[in-house]
């Protein structure tokens, strides 16, 4: 934030920092962060002091569709008058129509769903079932990867910042280099359960696989009988300009896949578990082997449901590409201006990643652009890489805004 905070603001900070952690606190200071949200409404949010954000991470996907989306509010309102979360020991229509309309995007026969509130909720059960199914242990994931939080899913974690207070962490969890299929073909065994990656990772600086990775890495788990998992969490849903990220690339016929995060719409938690037939299979011995209480809430269906038809189609999905485009345009002059701090950038639709050539200059990079009223954050697993991840509705001039902020940012960290 550029201005000093208020008393009233001060107050609330202290406050915050004493019931959420004072270290969160300081660090989102120091970022320049430091923002307490009032009003919020498309790219923008406004902090309590009344200066106005421009949001260039979209909570790396959550909010896709902006905030508080008016096709998204109204549906929730339409929702609230009739349902509420369901309960879920009973089947409902609203689950069903999001698992069929669901089914119908995905590249492949992923047809069976579970249904939950969070990304690391979805990987939790990917990697269970994929245990119970093979009856192996291993679980093979990418050095550079994030999957969440939990249990499984921080198994899959090679980051010490992440991993290093809760060890020993669950057995059997080994890690290759993303994109490297010699790694791979070296680790995975016929122990292998599955082999869980990201199509692309923006999380170490938005590490883009050969075209041809994934065919061979499916090769590799059917020549182990091994499961091919892939995490959508921040790649679908329209990030990278078609529906799923795993689209870019030929082959990989999943037999799960998980999303997440933009399934909320930005207003209601929702995840998904998606599974071939054969996979689910695995439930008819153990039917309430996983469960979530308050998961796949029907309001959150109908929300869900709503943000599939808004991005799921060819136009929405063609302007995502026509504005990834113009923020490469910008990079390019970027990087004509500011060839000794913007090392390279990588961009996929509006899946975006600035990587400097200082190793930790995301830090500094991130404050500037916070004075500068832009939201964007440094890469958890690259310090020198800061992910730049508008909301899908961004606008043109909304564009050119961030990439002004990021021209005053290059020339402060020269
Ligand atoms: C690729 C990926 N998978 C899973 C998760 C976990 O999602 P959540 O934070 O909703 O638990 C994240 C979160 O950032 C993620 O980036």
């Amino acid at each position: 934030m550029k201005n000093k905070p208020s008393d009233k603001k001060k107050d609330l900070l202290k406050r915050y920092g004493y019931r959420f952690g004072e270290m969160r606190l300081r660090t989102m200071k120091h970022l320049g962060m430091d923002v307490i949200e009032t009003e919020r409404s498309g790219c923008y949010s406004r902090d309590i002091d009344g200066e106005l954000i421009l949001d260039a991470l979209a909570l790396q996907g959550v909010f896709n569709l902006g905030r508080r989306h008016p096709v998204i509010v109204e549906a929730l309102k339409e929702g609230i008058e009739t349902l509420d979360m369901g309960n879920n020991f009973f089947m409902s229509e609203q689950r069903l129509q999001l698992a069929e309309k669901l089914a119908e995007t995905t590249p492949c026969d992923v047809d069976c769903f579970f249904l939950s509130s969070t990304g690391s909720e979805a990987v939790e059960l990917a990697l269970k079932v994929a245990r119970g199914f093979t009856s192996r242990p291993g679980i093979i994931s990418a050095n550079e990867c994030y999957h969440g939080v939990t249990g499984f899913a921080l198994s899959t974690n090679s980051n010490p910042d992440y991993t290093a207070p809760f060890e020993p962490l669950i057995p059997g969890f080994s890690h290759v280099p993303f994109g490297s299929i010699d790694a791979l073909s070296a680790e995975i065994s016929d122990s292998t359960a599955a082999v869980i990656f990201e199509p692309m990772i923006s999380e170490a600086g938005l590490l883009i696989p050969p075209a041809d990775y994934f065919s061979e890495v499916r090769a590799l788990c059917d020549a182990h009988d091994s499961l091919l998992i892939i995490d959508e969490v921040v790649t679908g849903l329209g990030r990278t300009g078609k529906f799923w990220g795993i689209e870019h690339f030929d082959g990989a016929n999943p037999d799960i896949m998980i999303s997440g995060k933009g399934l909320s719409a930005g207003m209601y938690p929702m995840a998904a578990t998606m599974m071939t037939e054969e996979v689910a299979d695995f439930f008819l011995a153990y039917p309430f082997s996983h469960y979530s209480s308050t998961g796949g809430s029907d309001l959150g269906c109908v929300v869900a449901s709503a943000m599939i038809d808004i991005v799921n189609t060819p136009a929405f999905l063609e302007q995502v590409n026509l504005k990834g485009a113009r923020l490469a345009a910008g990079y390019e002059e970027l990087l004509n201006s500011y060839p000794e701090t913007l090392a390279s950038y990588g961009q996929i639709g509006l899946n975006t990643v600035l990587r400097l050539a200082d190793d930790s200059g995301g830090f500094r990079m991130n404050h500037y652009l916070a004075e500068a009223g832009v939201f964007a954050l440094l890469a958890t697993n690259s310090t020198a890489a800061i992910r730049i991840q508008p909301p899908l509705i961004v606008s043109d001039s909304e564009i050119d805004l961030i990439l002004n902020a990021l021209d005053g940012a290059f020339g402060r960290m020269r």
